[in-house]
C-alpha cells in the first residue's frame, strides 16, 4: 500500500512538472508523416532569399515560448480593440512571419487540420539553427495552438537591461535553469540588434558616467558611431561578428567586454553562469550539447487548444470573417445593390466588433498605460522605426551568406 500511494505521488509530482508529457517523437507519424520536409523545405527557400530569416525564426520561437507556452500566440495578428503579442513593444521588431504563414499553408493543402502553428513554428526554429551551421534535434510534436494574445503580456518577456536575478527569476518561472539561460542565451549567435535595445549602455548610462564601464571602449565608441543620440531608423548592428553563422563566438565575446545587452554581461555576474559562459566559450561542441538540451526543454512548455487553420488567426476570428462572407453573398443572393449590401455589411460588421471590443478593453488599458509610461521616458525614441522591418524591411547588412549548403 505504501508503495503504491510512493507510486502515486511521483506519478502526481510528474505531472506537474514535466511540461512536455503530452509530446512525442512520432506524433505525426501516421497523420502527416512529411510534415517535418514541407516545413525545413519553406524555412530553406525564405532563407535563400533572406540571410535574416534564420534568426528570426529562432527568436520568434523563443518568444512565444515565453508568453503562455509555446502555442503560437506570437503569430496571432491584432482584430477590432485587441492588441495581439505580435505588436507589443519588445515584439515589434520580430519578423519573419511569412515564412511561418507560407510553410502552414503547404502544409494544411497535405495534411488538412492536423498540424499546429505551434509545431510549425518550433520546426522552423530548429531548421533556421541547422541552416545556420548549427546542431539538429529531434523536435517533439503534439503543441496547440492558443486563442489568447494580449501584447500587455509581452511586458513579461526578459528585457536586455535584465540582471543576473532578474534573468535567473524569468527562466525559472518557465522551469528553466540556469544553465538554459546560459546555453540559449547563445541564440545571440545569430542576428541583428537595433539601437534601442543597447542605447541606455553607450549614451547616459548613470549620473556618473555616459558609457557602461562594462563594455570595452574600443567596442563602445564602434557602437556610438553606429548609434549616436539621434540614429538613423533602423540603424544597429550584427550581434556578432559571425551573425549568419551559429557558433559559439558569444561566449568568446563576453569574456572580451564585448557583449551587447547588459543580459548577456549579467552571465558573468555569477560564478555558476560564468563557469557555464566559460566552458561554452572554449568549446563549441559543449555549447551546442547544451543548446539541443535547453531549446527542447524550452520547445515544451505547451499552453495551447486547437490547430488553427491559418496561424495569424483563431477560430473566432475565421468565424467571423465566414459569417461576413456568408451575410456579404446572402446580400447579393437577396437581389440588392453593391451600395446597400455594403451599408448593412458595415453595420452587422460594427455590432461584431464591439462585442470583441467588450472582451478585451481591459488589457488593453493596461497595455496603453504602459505605453504612455514609456513614452513619457523619453526612451525608446526610435520604436517607431521597428515597425518598419516587419517582414519586408532591410534592418541590416550581414555579412556572405554562410547556410549550411548540405541542408539546401
Ligand atoms: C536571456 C534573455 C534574452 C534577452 C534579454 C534578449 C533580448 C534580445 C534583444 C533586445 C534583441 C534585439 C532585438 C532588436 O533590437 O531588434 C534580441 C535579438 C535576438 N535574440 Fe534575444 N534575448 C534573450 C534570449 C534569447 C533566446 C533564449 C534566444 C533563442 C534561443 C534569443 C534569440 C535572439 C536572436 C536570434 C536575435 C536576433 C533577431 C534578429 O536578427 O531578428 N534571445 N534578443
Amino acid at each position: 500500500m505504501a508503495i503504491m500511494s510512493a507510486f502515486l505521488c511521483l506519478l502526481l509530482i510528474l505531472s506537474f512538472f514535466s511540461p512536455g508529457t503530452s509530446l512525442s517523437s512520432n506524433y505525426y507519424a501516421k497523420t502527416c508523416p512529411n510534415v517535418e520536409s514541407l516545413v525545413r523545405r519553406a524555412v530553406r527557400d525564405a532563407a535563400t532569399n533572406d540571410k535574416k530569416v534564420p534568426a528570426a525564426l529562432l527568436r520568434m520561437h523563443f518568444h512565444d515560448c515565453f508568453i503562455r507556452g509555446c502555442d503560437a500566440s506570437v503569430l496571432l495578428n491584432s482584430n477590432g480593440k485587441n492588441t495581439a503579442e505580435k505588436d507589443g513593444p519588445p515584439n515589434v521588431s520580430l519578423h519573419g512571419f511569412y515564412v511561418i504563414d507560407n510553410a502552414k499553408k503547404v502544409v494544411e493543402s497535405a495534411c488538412p487540420g492536423i498540424v499546429s502553428c505551434a509545431d510549425i513554428l518550433a520546426f522552423a526554429a530548429r531548421d533556421a539553427v541547422v541552416l545556420s551551421g548549427g546542431p539538429s534535434w529531434d523536435v517533439p510534436k503534439g503543441r496547440k495552438d492558443g486563442r489568447t494574445s494580449k501584447a500587455s503580456e509581452t511586458i513579461q518577456l526578459p528585457a536586455p537591461t535584465f540582471n543576473i536575478s532578474q534573468l535567473q527569476q524569468s527562466f525559472a518561472q518557465r522551469g528553466l535553469s540556469l544553465e538554459d539561460l546560459v546555453a540559449l542565451s547563445g541564440g545571440h549567435t545569430l542576428g541583428f540588434s537595433h539601437c534601442s535595445s543597447f542605447k541606455n549602455r553607450i549614451h547616459n548610462f548613470n549620473s556618473t558616467t555616459d558609457i557602461d564601464p562594462s563594455i570595452h571602449p574600443s567596442f563602445a565608441a564602434t557602437l556610438r558611431s553606429v548609434c549616436p543620440v539621434k540614429n538613423a531608423k533602423n540603424a544597429g548592428v550584427a550581434m556578432d561578428p559571425s551573425s549568419t553563422s551559429f557558433d559559439n563566438t558569444y561566449y568568446k565575446l563576453i569574456f572580451q567586454q564585448k557583449a551587447l545587452f547588459s543580459s548577456d554581461n549579467a552571465l558573468l555576474d555569477s560564478p555558476k553562469t560564468k563557469n557555464l559562459a566559460s566552458k561554452f566559450a572554449s568549446s563549441k561542441d559543449e555549447f551546442t550539447k547544451a543548446f539541443v538540451k535547453s531549446m527542447i526543454k524550452m520547445s515544451s512548455i505547451t499552453g495551447g487548444q486547437e490547430v488553427r487553420k491559418d496561424c495569424d488567426k483563431n477560430e473566432g476570428e475565421r468565424r467571423k470573417d465566414r459569417r461576413s462572407d456568408r451575410m456579404f453573398n446572402q446580400g447579393f443572393r437577396d437581389g440588392r445593390s453593391y451600395a446597400q449590401v455594403a451599408k448593412s455589411f458595415g453595420k452587422e460588421n460594427t455590432k461584431m466588433n464591439q462585442n470583441e471590443e467588450k472582451k478585451d478593453w481591459s488589457s488593453e488599458k493596461i497595455y496603453n498605460d504602459k505605453e504612455k509610461a514609456i513614452n513619457s521616458d523619453g526612451g525608446e525614441e526610435d520604436v517607431g522605426d521597428h515597425t518598419s522591418s516587419k517582414d519586408n524591411g532591410n534592418i541590416c547588412k550581414m555579412e556572405a551568406s554562410s547556410l549550411n549548403e548540405e541542408y539546401l
